[in-house]
């Protein structure tokens, strides 16, 4: 693998137990979109698939599709591997790659793609080599099923409580708030805190850049490559299929 920077170095040890609440909230609505994904056509990717919770509903909505996750971040590839380890209906059919999405060997054909949370580690240079490439690997019918997460603009994001799970004796919270910066990104703050009782047990404090990405400009950057974007469920789950126009 090339040099790859990971913004999850730090973090990475409580994304998977903090993004489990998007997938609790969304899932029958991935689902209902990976069902509509052509059979036997092919691996579905599943890019920067992070712990894996995404990977492990690909696999159990389309019993006998084959999956490839990939991920470059080491914790969270640690967390992935495991849970697909784990799994003897998983195991047999999910490869786990620690590659970057734009270095990632992929297969000529793919069955659909799932970029679940993950857009805004694109830059507008590297979205448009990702749509260049994946219009000619997507089989007919299948997609790149991608979420557009708030804030589509860069603004300010008011710093709230986005998570909190107790295990053990311990309870996890983590906070989040953005400031923009430059006219396409904008920079979260997170911070995660484990305390017990009131002990403050650790504090980590992380900041990473995101691009934002806007229906609008999804829609423009697609278009020259011969790829359609569509809306799929509620509005509020901001999630987009993008697919190959029909000749
Ligand atoms: C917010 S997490 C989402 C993880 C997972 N898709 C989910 O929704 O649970 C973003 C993920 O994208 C991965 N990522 C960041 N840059 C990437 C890249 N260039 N290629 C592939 N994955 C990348 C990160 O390592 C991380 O796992």
């Amino acid at each position: 693998m090339s040099e790859y920077h990971d913004p999850y170095d730090r973090s990475g040890q409580f994304l998977d137990i903090m993004i489990a609440g998007w997938w609790e909230h969304h899932a029958t609505t991935v689902a209902d979109a990976l069902r509509e994904l052509p059979a036997d056509a092919g691996p579905v990717v599943d890019a920067g698939a992070g712990g894996g919770l995404g990977t492990r509903l690909i696999a159990r909505t389309l019993p006998a599709a084959h999956v490839l996750a990939i991920e470059p971040s080491l914790p969270l590839r640690s967390v992935l591997l495991s849970r697909v380890a784990e799994d003897p209906d998983l195991r047999p059919r999910v490869t786990v790659d620690g590659d970057d999405l734009l270095s990632a060997r992929l297969p000529d054909r793919i069955g659909g793609l799932v970029a679940a949370n993950l857009i805004g580690h694109f830059s507008p240079y590297e979205r448009d080599r990702l749509w260049e490439d994946l219009a000619t690997r997507l089989a007919p019918g299948a997609f790149v099923l991608l979420n557009l997460p708030e804030p589509v603009e860069p603004e300010h994001v008011g710093r709230t409580r986005m998570s909190e799970l107790r295990i053990g004796e311990r309870s996890y919270t983590g906070w989040a708030g953005a400031e923009p910066a430059g006219t396409e990104q904008v920079s979260w703050h997170m911070t995660y805190e484990v305390h017990e009782g009131d002990r403050l047990i650790s504090r980590d404090e992380v900041s990473y850049a995101w691009w934002t990405v806007s229906e609008k400009a999804l829609r423009a950057e697609a278009a020259p490559h011969g790829l359609l974007v569509v809306p799929h469920g509620p509005a509020a789950a901001g999630l987009f299929k993008v697919l190959r126009e029909e000749k």
